[in-house]
């Protein structure tokens, strides 16, 4: 059959677009006349850095910007198919993008939870698994045609302000937590086996590339208007200092570069310190290119290049201005189509180097061809439909769900609480306008789930149930569905509330004004729990804290779970935790602040620190020192640990060169100051795990369970400005009953005692630090030790 040449072309062009071929197999040339001899860019024995300039300096200027949108043409002379950039892989493939979609053979994908819940788990493992089975899923999808093989996920901008919308998307309030996900997350998207690491990085396989994103300092989403001053991202100028810079928004990032390895970085909408954060070049070139020594591209936020110019309206810049600003900034690849559309202008204008050009093109060409877009990865040429919701992808979204749950409240004086008992509790009220959901429990930048288990089916499992909403929906805007809720209540063994927030309350583009549950929703909860014959579980559904400080009191509630987002099988792990079939031991990975917090510091104010003068509370447990609904680091379990630290390391030593300084640091009026301050990180020797832990954990109780050991340090009393604690280590370990498991921490002196100065120096202070056990000092497990740092001189 001869088809006329043209549309020959246009079926091998589809054939390819569609992603079953790689792009240098032999059968797409021939059937677009084309002989693949004359591609070096195909030739397997050259480096990837060779075959990418290869094929650049083969194209037009024309062709060249055509392919720096996310969108990117392809060219059909040089047997180049069109691709689309942007996927998406938050907590499961997702269409948002359209680089991958479900319109084809694959209708569903594994929707895990969101990563705040998550996060939750606080189980590295966990993340790095879910990270194996998101890749193992998107390469099944790309086999077929359906999915691209490059995901602009994960987000993890620390969460700063309990009012932004953002939240559910992200791993926190803590820089060290976000950092870790991102690394184990990442290395489960992108790592082939055998190919962690390599001797030239850019030539290591990735199975897919995953892409850590806000870069930088991006936690306002859109919170309030005054007049014409609009406070949200397109127009958010950031004023951070140095400090804050390294300590907090840019630790993540350089954990996912310098420690995941990861294949991009995504720059934000806002500005920081008035510059565009994609036409920073400092931020861009400077640090994650240069002191980080990025391996991948450097991708826009979507079309930032226009929100530079019409909302931040920055220099006055023209399109051209623009665009060579953040090509010399070191922007690689343009979600959207300002390159496309501009860069041969701003070329013939002579503001940029066609080199300029050429090396972005290359910086993302390496990663297709790590990708084996270029040559296909054999090793994945099995996956397929099959490999698509199996039944293991379910089961660890469900375990996941599981390990993310957070019991916050648990009221043992009660008579009953939980777990509750299914002999006992035979017949139970489901209340709440989360009772019967679905969608709420996958967030955003969802794709679609296999299937759902809502909390009535997971609870039906249990129990007779009896579903009263209670609220229309979650504004609740009135009172009246209270009554039948209160009626249901009244004669059912148990009750169990399901409610919180959605999309509609905090999401992308939607910060919330206060920590309220939103309109009757407290009514409704109050009438529901006074009238109740059992048992009140109040289970909450958010991604931020919300103002429960009533509900963690009142007499009429016996036990509180927040569920977070728990993905598709979230309802299955409620019911679970709720009946005692999975002891619960998920931790907050946020400050539950208490509900005037957000009174005391406009959402716009980036300082971490507290200014007592100003009456400045500062922001998360590492500086917030005032009292909260629940801290960072809660939850309880239905047995109890005793910990028993058995190392007996309490210094280490480091060495300054007889040429190198004593840093000096600030100290209180009533504190003792050592004759050397501390010594500059960068002056130290820091390869080694010089600081071994080991902490003995013991199930003191009658129920085996998971007991998160969390470590943090604090450096010398009287250094001002030092955090009151930061994390540096966690581990999620199963203890059975009456068991004991050591836990044991490998760290860096370097890492996990040194605070960032004012003047932004990373230091090791000398002294006595305390390392501490647990997250709350008022429970009885925790405990707290000395531990001293010399430094020779
Ligand atoms: C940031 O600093 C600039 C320049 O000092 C100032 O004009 C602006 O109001 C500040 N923005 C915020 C949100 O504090
Ligand atoms: C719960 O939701 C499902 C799916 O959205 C729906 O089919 C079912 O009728 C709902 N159940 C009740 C009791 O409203
Ligand atoms: C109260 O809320 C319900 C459920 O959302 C709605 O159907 C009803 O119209 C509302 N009633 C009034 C008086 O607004
Ligand atoms: C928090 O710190 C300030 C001083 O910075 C102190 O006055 C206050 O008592 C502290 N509050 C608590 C709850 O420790
Ligand atoms: C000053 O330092 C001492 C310990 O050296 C500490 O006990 C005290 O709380 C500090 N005071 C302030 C205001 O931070
Ligand atoms: C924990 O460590 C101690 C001291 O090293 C050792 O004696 C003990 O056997 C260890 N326990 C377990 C369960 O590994």
């Amino acid at each position: 059959m001869a088809f006329p040449k043209i549309i020959a072309l246009f079926i091998a062009f589809l054939a390819v677009s569609a992603g079953a071929a790689p792009v240098c197999d032999k059968k797409r040339f021939s059937s677009s006349g084309l002989d693949m001899s004359k591609f070096p860019y195909c030739d397997k024995s050259l480096a990837y850095s060779v075959r990418a300039k290869n094929l650049v300096d083969s194209m037009t200027i024309d062709e060249k910007v055509r392919q720096l949108g996310n969108q990117a043409s392809g060219i059909n002379r040089l047997g180049i198919p069109k691709y689309n950039w942007w996927s998406e892989i938050l907590h499961g493939v997702s269409d948002v993008g359209g680089g991958s979609t479900f319109d084809g053979p694959i209708k569903a994908a594994t929707s895990f939870p969101t990563p705040i819940t998550t996060t939750s788990a606080f189980n590295e493992d966990l993340w790095n698994k879910i990270g194996k089975v998101l890749s193992t899923e998107a390469r099944a999808m790309n086999n077929l045609g359906v999915a691209g093989l490059t995901f602009w996920s994960p987000v993890i901008n620390v969460v700063r302000d309990p009012r932004w919308g953002r939240t559910v998307e992200t791993s926190g309030e803590d820089p060290f937590v976000n950092g870790r996900y991102a690394v184990n997350f990442v290395r489960g998207l992108q790592d082939v086996e055998g190919y962690e690491t390599a001797a030239d990085p850019n030539s290591r396989l990735l199975k897919v590339s995953a892409c850590c994103k806000h870069y930088a300092a991006y936690d306002v989403d859109q919170w309030q208007t005054f007049g014409n001053f609009i406070v949200d991202r397109f127009h958010y100028n950031a004023n951070v200092t140095e400090q804050d810079m390294m300590e907090t928004f840019l630790r993540p990032f350089e954990m996912c570069v310098k420690e995941g390895d990861v294949s991009s970085i995504m720059c934000s909408y806002n500005r920081v310190n008035g510059i565009p954060t994609c036409a920073d070049s400092r931020l861009l070139s400077g640090t994650i290119r240069g002191d980080w020594n990025l391996h991948g591209y450097i991708v826009s936020d979507c079309d930032s290049i226009d929100v530079m110019i019409k909302n931040h309206k920055f220099n006055d810049d023209t399109s051209e201005d623009a665009v060579a600003q953040v090509l010399l900034a070191g922007l690689d690849m343009d979600c959207g189509a300002s390159y496309p559309n501009f860069l041969k202008s701003t070329l013939e204008k002579g503001l940029i180097k066609e080199s300029d050009i050429d090396k972005a093109l290359i910086n993302n060409y390496i990663v297709l061809l790590r990708l084996g877009w270029f040559d296909g990865h054999a090793m994945y040429n099995s996956l397929g439909a099959k490999d698509v919701c199996t039944k293991e992808h379910i089961d660890l979204a469900t375990d996941a769900a599981r390990q993310g749950m957070v019991l916050l409240r648990n009221d043992l004086t009660h008579s009953d609480h939980l777990p509750l008992d299914p002999k006992k509790h035979k017949n139970i009220a489901v209340i709440g306008p989360h009772a019967n959901a679905t969608t709420v429990m996958i967030g955003n930048y969802a794709g679609k789930p296999c299937k759902y288990v809502s909390p009535m089916d997971g609870l039906s499992q249990y129990a007779q149930v009896v579903y009263e909403a209670g609220c229309g929906d979650v504004e609740c805007k009135n009172d009246s569905l209270i009554w039948p809720a209160v009626k249901a209540a009244k004669s059912a063994d148990a009750t169990v509330i399901v409610t919180g927030l959605n999309l509609d309350i905090e999401s992308e583009g939607n910060d919330r004004s206060d920590l309220e549950l939103p309109g009757y929703q407290n009514l409704m909860i109050r009438m529901v729990s006074a009238a109740s014959k059992g048992p009140v579980i109040l289970v909450i559904l958010s991604g931020g804290g919300v103002n429960i400080a009533e509900f963690t009191k009142s007499a009429d509630i016996d036990a509180i779970v927040w569920a977070g987002y728990p993905g598709q099988q979230g309802g299955q792990a409620i019911a679970d935790v709720v009946y005692g079939t999975y002891n619960p031991g998920g931790r907050l990975p946020v400050t539950w602040y208490e509900g005037d917090y957000v009174w005391k510091l406009p959402m716009t104010s980036m300082p971490l620190r507290p200014v007592d003068e100003l009456g400045y509370p500062g922001r998360t447990y590492k500086f917030f020192n005032g009292s909260t609904i629940y801290p960072f680091g809660h939850g309880l379990s239905y047995t109890s640990f005793s910990y028993k630290v058995i190392s007996d390391q309490r210094s280490v030593t480091k060495k300054l060169g007889c040429n190198q300084h004593c840093q000096p640091l600030r100290y209180n009026a009533s504190a003792f100051v050592p004759p050397c301050h501390s010594a500059l990180v960068e002056d130290l020797r820091c390869d080694d795990d010089d600081m071994n832990i080991q902490i003995a954990v013991t199930n003191t109780g009658t129920v085996d369970g998971d007991e998160v050991v969390m470590l943090y340090s604090s450096a010398p009393s009287g250094i001002v400005d030092a955090p009151i604690k930061q994390l540096i280590g966690f581990q999620r370990v199963f203890v059975p009953a009456g068991q004991t498991k050591n836990a044991t921490f490998s760290l860096k002196s370097c890492t996990a005692l040194s605070i960032v100065t004012s003047s932004a120096y990373l230091v090791v202070p000398t002294g006595e630090h305390t390392i501490s056990v647990g997250s709350e000092p008022d429970q009885p497990n925790y405990l707290h030790f000395p531990f001293q740092v010399y430094v020779n001189h």
